[in-house]
């Protein structure tokens, strides 16, 4: 009892780097993890720790192509020339497919459009609205107030018409893929010819390594000159996707702006109150000492 009484930090601190040790060397062993041989001893010395293989990954996806962007970093900003075309790409490619249901037609002035030019592009759409007093849907041209109408009724309709496959839609995918501007644009520019030993899982499939299991059902969506840019910018496929790029990180992320001057002044403000502060705590403890 005397020695467990003397030596109790002694005890408890040794217990304590046990656990560590024990719960590092899983740590290590679990970010380290390849699969071991089967049979082999650290195949049961996995087993014995409760270990689960992870399954064995043929097709990593490649890394995003890391861009430079105009809203990257601290004082960042949008391209609005950059945004208009792609705004452009948007409505002469990708809408055939893809729908961006967040985005109402009053948002463009927001872009450099005047309320006159977001009018017209309103109006180039047909909406179905309604019920009208007979309880029949019909058929308008768009208003301001108006979202970009989808290009399927439904998402089952959009995936047998896809490959079985709905196109997504596109308002916030900047933001809901992991370095999503980058992603977006290596995936788009990312077709290439497969290598001849791929076999493909599925047929209605093209290959491209940037997508998860390199096989996706979108075609390729762009050619070099597909759209004529109103401004004369030349129409690649790298800058077509470059621009459809900064539009759909305008779409996912329209305050942008605003949050990074808004962060900039938060920061600027409270600088000034602490010095303010640190200023007058002298003051007050000046007059307190003894
Ligand atoms: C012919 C129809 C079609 C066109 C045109 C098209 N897409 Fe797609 N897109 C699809 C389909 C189908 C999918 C779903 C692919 C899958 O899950 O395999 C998809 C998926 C995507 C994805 C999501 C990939 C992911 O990580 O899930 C993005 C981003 C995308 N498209 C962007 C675009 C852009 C930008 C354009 C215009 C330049 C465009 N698409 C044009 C059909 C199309």
């Amino acid at each position: 009892m005397d020695f467990l009484k003397k030596n109790i930090d002694k005890i408890v601190g040794i217990g304590a780097f046990l656990i560590l040790a024990l719960f590092s060397f899983r740590v290590v062993l679990f970010l380290t993890f390849s699969p071991p041989e089967e049979n082999s001893f650290m195949a049961t010395a996995y087993e014995g720790l409760g270990i689960e293989a992870a399954p064995v990954v043929d097709r990593p996806v490649e890394h995003p192509r890391q861009m430079e962007w105009s809203f990257d970093g601290r004082f960042g900003h949008f391209d609005k020339a950059a945004v208009r075309r792609g705004l452009q790409v948007y409505r002469e490619v990708c809408s055939a497919c893809h729908s961006l249901d967040l985005i109402a037609f009053r948002n463009l002035t927001e872009i450099g459009y005047s309320v006159g030019a977001a009018k017209a592009i309103a109006a180039s759409y047909q909406i179905t609205a309604g019920p009208d007093r007979f309880g029949d849907m019909y058929e308008r041209p768009g208003i301001l107030a108006d979202t970009f109408p989808a290009p399927f009724d439904n998402p089952a309709a959009a995936a047998i018409s896809n490959g079985g496959k709905a196109p997504p839609d596109l308002s916030l995918m900047a933001k809901a893929r992991a370095d999503g501007p980058n992603y977006i644009h290596s995936l788009l520019t990312g077709y290439v010819d497969a290598p001849v030993d791929f076999v493909p899982n599925s047929d209605t499939t093209t290959y491209n390594p940037y997508f998860d299991t390199w096989e996706i059902v979108m075609p390729p969506p762009l050619f070099d000159g597909f759209v004529e840019y109103e401004d004369g910018t030349e129409a690649s496929v790298e800058q077509m996707s470059k621009d459809v790029t900064n539009f759909l990180m305008w779409t996912a992320e329209p305050n942008l702006e605003a949050r990074l001057t808004m962060g900039f002044s938060v920061v600027l403000y409270s600088l000034v109150l602490t010095l303010l502060l640190f200023l007058s705590m002298k003051t007050i403890w000046r007059r307190l000492k003894p």
